[in-house]
């Protein structure tokens, strides 16, 4: 009967991540109502020269296509005395244009401060252990130096290029999981972002304990060994100030003291209410994001340690805070952010490369100095117009742009369109309109 049959997207394809990719394409193409059109589509997407495709196809799994987003520059960005251009990749309207402008503002009062507070990544081996605690615990030197012995060839580069295992520290969660423990330990990983080495030496850190152990003819079981991505000591601070007569004339009805106060005011609230710091957060975040991509490191990575650092006193807050004393306005972000400059996807993705290039080859720290910046510019950016003229008014224009390009405007309609939707409100419908009496 008709109804028992199974509809295409009901079938199971057995053995995809073996096909060849053109017959990936074809049987994912089973599941779209123009098969032809899409696999052109997607094919239209493949870089021209072979071996550049297939150097993207292997960064994942089951690859098909590309899928592009734009990379824009934030030019002049001036931290600690220094001009970048900062390479962006976002798909978000305004972004790039909001952090460009907070950067040329405050560019003109001093640029942007920034600090590395430290360097510090984190890896767990969890394991559990039946035996007595206060032997465990009194056998961690001699424990100690074994680990250490065993990861002697891996870290041994690293310490020369002046990094290497820092600390290694018995914690015992027993009062909350029967019988469990953590081996935190804590590296310095320099310019890379460091995972596969932290994980390679906790891997073999759980084989060493296993031995160590099974000699004196006990055992204890390993559950697992990877990094932690909350880096709370791996960490930026990154300021703007100035004197709050400074910020006269930054909005029409408000004096610079005044809007000051109510910026420190949005602030404050994305301090008590976490409905409002998710979304103050997430600004923030744009701009950070948008840095972390474009040079190859990790954007989840990233943002799972900011937001976890964003909850460290109990409640989710802010990650930027604003004070005014004697009438200095000074507007702060502090946020953990573990990232690389060397090795995985920052050597291997050729705009991630030319990225670095553009930065000047920052250190680690360097970049983590420039991500947060364009953090702190978003943030600035989005709390400014919220607290003066509203966020739409941009947002508008912006979208106006992409309705416009998604008609397939002329540039005569769009230069009409942008006067004609000046003071009105952008729908699509209404562009939709405004096309079809304006079709010369
Ligand atoms: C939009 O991507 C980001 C904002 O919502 C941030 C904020 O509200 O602070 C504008």
């Amino acid at each position: 009967m008709e109804e028992n049959k199974p509809r295409k997207r009901d079938r199971i394809k057995a053995g995809f991540s073996k096909l060849l990719k053109e017959d990936k394409l074809k049987a994912v193409s089973e599941y779209i109502e123009n098969p032809g059109e899409f696999i052109a589509l997607l094919k239209g997407f493949w870089y021209s020269d072979s071996e550049k495709q297939k150097q993207f196809d292997e960064f994942s799994e089951n690859t098909i296509s590309n899928f592009h987003i734009p990379y824009g520059i934030s030019p002049n960005v001036l931290i600690n005395g220094k001009i970048y251009m900062v390479p962006m990749v976002i798909e978000e309207s305004s972004v790039v244009a909001a952090a460009s402008a907070a950067a040329k503002f405050w560019g003109d009062r001093g640029g942007f401060h920034a600090e590395v507070v430290d360097v510090q990544k984190v890896g767990q081996l969890h394991f559990c252990y039946k035996g007595d605690k206060q032997t465990l615990q009194s056998l961690m030197p001699e424990i100690e130096t074994e680990l250490r012995a065993s990861t002697k060839d891996m870290t041994v580069k690293m310490e020369k290029r002046g990094g290497g295992i820092l600390d290694i520290k018995l914690i015992d969660f027993t009062d909350r999981l029967p019988d469990y423990y953590q081996l935190r330990v804590t590296f310095n990983t320099c310019d890379s972002m460091g995972a596969n080495f932290i994980n390679s030496c906790l891997e073999t850190f759980g084989h060493t304990l296993q031995d160590y152990f099974l000699r004196k003819g006990e055992t204890v079981e390993i559950v697992m060994a990877i990094l932690s991505n909350y880096t709370p000591d791996c960490r930026v601070k990154v300021w703007v100030e100035c004197p709050v007569y400074d910020l006269d004339g930054v909005d029409e009805h408000l004096d610079g003291k005044a809007f000051a106060e109510k910026f420190k005011k949005a602030v404050d609230i994305a301090h008590i209410d976490e409905y409002r710091a998710t979304t103050h957060n997430k600004g923030i975040y744009n701009g950070i994001d948008a840095v972390v991509i474009a040079t190859g490191n990790d954007f989840r990575a990233t943002e799972a340690a900011g937001h976890s650092y964003a909850a460290r006193n109990g409640h989710y807050e802010s990650l930027t805070s604003c004070e005014i004393n004697d009438d200095m306005f000074k507007f702060t972000l502090e946020v953990p952010m573990a990232l690389g400059t060397i090795g995985g996807l920052t050597s291997l993705h050729p705009l991630a490369k030319e990225s670095l290039e553009l930065l000047g080859h920052p250190s680690a720290p360097e970049l983590m100095t420039i991500a947060a910046t364009m953090g702190l510019a978003n943030n600035y950016a989005a709390v400014k117009s919220l607290t003066t003229k509203g966020i739409q008014q941009g947002h508008m224009k912006m979208h106006l742009a992409n309705i416009l390009n998604q008609l397939g405007a002329t540039d005569q309609q769009k230069s009409a369109a942008l006067v004609y939707f000046k003071d009105k409100t952008v729908t699509y419908a209404g562009v939709e309109e405004f096309l079809r009496h304006n079709n010369e």
